[in-house]
């Protein structure tokens, strides 16, 4: 008999991590999935790495009591501030989390100039020092953090004026420099590929972390004898510290799988379920 595919849990501040949960669905279709949106504390980026750090592990703790076997840090920044703290924390729960992908973009651009867009935590924090001096010699890496475009996103506004004005603020100065490639630094950014497609053209490359995160997800949590062949796909868990019925509008926005919503809430440092469910099913 082969054995059960692990629940996953995933989380962010936000919708970020939706964008490497629709990979790891399309990649691992049967592994039952948790995810976590953090969305009483979004953006983390502005926010003190200690706080991260604390809101990530209080979300890991309740992910793990919900049922998850394994964590996917779906957050550059959540990374930054807290992966190696979770590892040694939760010893024995397997974790997969994010760093800028910096290394592609260092082995594939022509021009030896690359743009990395991420948050201002995710820029302070030692895991990028280290990617830079692993993997960054020879190449001019320039940086921005998109002020005020997570919160765009979080708002479904993919496309409007300020969107743009935002990422031709960053990337402009980029293109005058010769980048040839643009790291998404930040999981909630492949939501506006399309814009950022548009402003750079087609001779950029634009790297989404997001099918090499879910490649990792799947060999650290799919094995052969995890396979799903003959398994019902369970619906999507969610969960959300921030308004469960404006979450379910924004998950169909953004194109990606519906399922079960429910509302969690803060208190004293905590997360507890209010119970107040509002999609059920597929
Ligand atoms: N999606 C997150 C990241 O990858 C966090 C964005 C934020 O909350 O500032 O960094």
């Amino acid at each position: 008999m082969m054995a059960q595919m692990p629940t996953i849990g995933i989380f962010d501040s936000g919708l970020g991590g939706l964008s490497v949960l629709r990979e790891i669905r399309a990649q691992l279709p049967y592994a039952p999935l948790l995810y976590f949106a953090d969305q009483a504390h979004v953006p983390y980026g502005p926010r003190a790495l200690d706080e991260v750090r604390a809101f990530s592990e209080e979300i890991t703790r309740f992910l793990l009591s919900n049922g998850a076997q394994g964590i996917v840090v779906a957050c550059n920044t959540a990374s930054a501030a807290a992966l190696h703290f979770l590892r040694e924390r939760f010893p024995g729960v397997p974790f997969v989390g994010m760093e800028p992908a910096v290394k592609p973009a260092a082995e594939q651009t022509r021009t030896r100039v690359v743009g990395v867009l991420a948050t201002p935590a995710t820029f302070q924090g030692a895991l990028y020092a280290s990617v830079l001096e692993r993997f960054a010699q020879g190449v001019t890496v320039l940086q921005d953090t998109c002020p005020g475009l997570v919160g765009q996103i979080e708002r479904g506004a993919l496309q409007d004026a300020e969107t743009r004005r935002i990422l031709e603020t960053a990337l402009f100065p980029m293109l005058e420099r010769g980048i040839d490639t643009v790291v998404l630094g930040c999981t909630h950014y492949p939501f506006v590929i399309p814009l950022i497609r548009q402003i750079v053209g087609d001779a950029v490359r634009v790297i989404d972390p997001a099918p090499a995160v879910a490649r990792q997800v799947r060999r650290v949590f799919a094995s052969d004898t995890t396979d799903g062949w003959g398994r019902e796909v369970a619906p999507i868990q969610y969960y959300t510290s921030g308004d469960p019925a404006t979450f379910s509008a924004l998950v169909s926005r953004l194109g990606v799988e519906a399922g079960v919503v429910r509302a969690v809430r803060w208190e004293q440092g905590r997360l507890y379920e209010k119970g107040y469910v509002v999609a059920e099913g597929k």
